[in-house]
């Protein structure tokens, strides 16, 4: 299949999705998004791709929606549209995605690294909302998982001012899980996306599940759900694999079953 905005590849169990409009420093617009979910339909239906990996240029993951597609939009036609609906499509998705993340990642940039599971940053990354300046506010949930990563204070200061927070202000706000060299990044991501695919893809999807669950339910009802879930996976094969390759000291053989 072949993309005009994206580079998508397979790679062992990893599925990799590369931001390709290096002339917009990666702006999102309506055509990446269809594909961008496109790709994302194919590693679904793929059972052999365990954990996704999205990631950008050195210069850019992607410097936001597109501001020149978006210039003349209107109320009624961007509420008729559901304009940026299909979004909610990309962070609806079950299996494990990482954002791998060098240089800038504004606005939607910043919110398509945020609906991935975590963001695995560059030392070079710079993340931002940077809308208000353009007359806007975020708008593909940035005001809400900005907020619940990063607490309000700093996701108030970030949306109301549109500064910019380096790799290492993101790594100590809880925004990206770690930071590494620029020149590793790919790397890196590739590597903690192999271990992800390398568990039992239904555990590690039923995981998922669970941990943003967080975001929308009491932590008594989290923790219910938690529990069903977690007796739930006494009902697969790679538990008793697991649990049995522990006790015979050898690597387990997940099936996803
Ligand atoms: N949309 C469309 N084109 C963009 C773009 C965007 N978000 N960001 C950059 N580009 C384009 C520029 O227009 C420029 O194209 P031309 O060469 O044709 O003029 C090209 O990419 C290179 O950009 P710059 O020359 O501006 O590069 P720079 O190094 O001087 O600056 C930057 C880099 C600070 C990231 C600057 O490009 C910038 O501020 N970009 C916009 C960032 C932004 O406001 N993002 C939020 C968008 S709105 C949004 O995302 C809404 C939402 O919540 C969904």
């Amino acid at each position: 299949m072949a993309f005009s905005t994206l580079l998508v590849e397979t790679r062992g169990k990893v599925g990799l999705i590369t931001v390709n409009r290096p002339q917009a420093l990666n702006a999102l617009n309506s055509e990446l998004l269809a594909e961008m979910n496109e790709a994302l339909d194919g590693f679904d239906r793929d059972p052999s791709i365990g954990c996704i990996v999205i990631t950008g240029s050195e210069r850019a993951f992607a410097a936001g929606a597109d501001i020149k597609e978006m210039a003349s939009l209107t109320y009624p036609g961007t509420y008729i549209d559901d304009f940026f609906a299909g979004w909610d499509r990309v962070a609806a998705r079950r299996k494990p995605m990482i954002a791998a993340v060098a240089g800038f990642a504004l606005g939607g940039g910043c919110e398509l690294a945020m609906m991935c599971d975590f963001i695995i940053a560059a030392d070079t990354a710079k993340f931002g909302q940077p809308e208000i300046k353009l007359g806007v506010m975020p708008g593909i949930g940035g005001s809400q998982r900005l907020t619940r990563l990063i607490g309000r204070a700093k996701a108030m200061e970030m949306c109301l001012t549109g500064r910019m927070m380096d790799a290492e202000e993101a790594e100590r706000s809880g925004l990206v899980a770690r930071v590494v060299p620029a020149g590793s990044l790919l790397e890196e991501a590739m590597k903690t996306a192999e271990t992800i695919a390398s568990m039992s893809l239904p555990i590690a999807m039923m995981t998922k599940e669970a941990i943003h669950r967080a975001d929308e339910v009491s932590l008594s009802e989290g923790i219910r759900f938690e529990r069903r879930v977690f007796h739930a996976m006494f009902a697969t094969r790679d538990q008793k694999e697991g649990m049995a390759a522990f006790v015979e000291k050898r690597k387990p053989d997940f099936k996803n079953s």
